[in-house]
């Protein structure tokens, strides 16, 4: 099947649910919007903030959202999109992407990073923000040294923003005693759940009109069951419009019903 006789079939100049959105075409779900404001004030208040939700919920999109319009002039973003870099790797990354060489030995890049990040600030007027992704999976070597980097930084005159965003793993681990210090400098944290019922179907349409047809094509009980075996999280629900579309289009169907959807369904829970 080529992706053009798919388009071809139903109407459509671009490939709908694709990844590569500008920020500006998101769709505003409440979960989203929400997400998006509590990003912005963390960044404002230049405080420790935590955002969570299931995998696919759109923790990244929200967090890319929050910062895509802030002016370059004003903020630097570090952002580190997986942390499993080692031990030394994120105060590397900080050094690496405020343009310095950074130093070999821990004792001292650990004050490299700093002065660094203080810098930003003090000379040049910026706000930081470092944006930690898939944080559930730092280490607890690596929640240290963010401790520690919070520590000096965030007590007394807050240089920076930074942002975690995990599954909801992340929750539970800065809950357990040993970073109950770290804990405890959270601001903010926040949850992404999945959209509603009604939601859903306002996000596939959305993303119908993207790909350049504003009609329906989805029928309620379609959209009903992607809803339901997605449980509204964005990603999930890409995946299984798209099967369906490819499912409709296989049986050449008009409209993506009830049936192609149930024929998508079977199709990736048999992956
Ligand atoms: N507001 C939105 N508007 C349009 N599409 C969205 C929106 N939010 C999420 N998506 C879609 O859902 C996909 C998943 O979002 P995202 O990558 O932000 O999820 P995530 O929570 O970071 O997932 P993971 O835990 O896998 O990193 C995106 O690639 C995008 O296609
Ligand atoms: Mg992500």
């Amino acid at each position: 099947m080529s992706i053009d006789r798919l388009r071809a079939h139903w109407g459509l100049s671009r490939t709908p649910f694709t990844k590569e959105l500008a920020t500006s075409m998101l769709f505003a779900s409440a979960a989203h919007q929400e997400a998006v404001a509590r990003v912005d004030w963390i960044i404002s208040e230049r405080s420790l903030g935590v955002v969570c939700g299931e995998v696919g919920a759109g923790k990244t999109v929200a967090a890319r959202a929050a910062t895509s319009n802030l002016d370059s002039s004003r903020y630097s973003i570090i952002y580190l999109p997986n942390p499993a870099v080692g031990a030394r790797g994120i105060y590397t990354q900080i050094v690496t992407a405020l343009g310095a060489t950074p130093r070999f030995y821990r004792a001292t890049l650990i004050p490299q990073a700093t002065d660094l990040l203080a810098a930003e600030t003090a000379e040049r007027g910026k706000t930081v923000v470092l944006i930690l992704d898939e944080a559930h999976l730092l280490s607890a070597e690596q929640l240290e040294e963010l401790r520690m980097l919070t520590n000096s930084e965030m007590d007394s005159r807050a240089t920076f923003a930074c942002l975690l965003l995990g599954q909801p793993t992340l929750r539970r681990k800065l809950r357990q005693g040993v970073f109950a210090a770290l804990d405890q400098r959270i601001a903010l944290r926040s949850t992404i759940d999945g959209m509603d019922r009604k939601e859903t179907g306002e996000y596939i349409a959305h993303h119908i009109k993207l790909a350049g047809r504003s009609d329906t094509i989805f029928s309620d009980d379609a959209v009903t069951l992607i809803h339901d075996a997605a449980r509204g999280l964005p990603r999930a629900v890409n995946n299984l419009a798209t099967q369906t579309l490819i499912a409709g289009y296989a049986a050449n169907k008009s409209i993506c019903d009830e049936s192609s959807a149930r024929a998508a369904l079977a199709e990736i829970t048999a992956e």
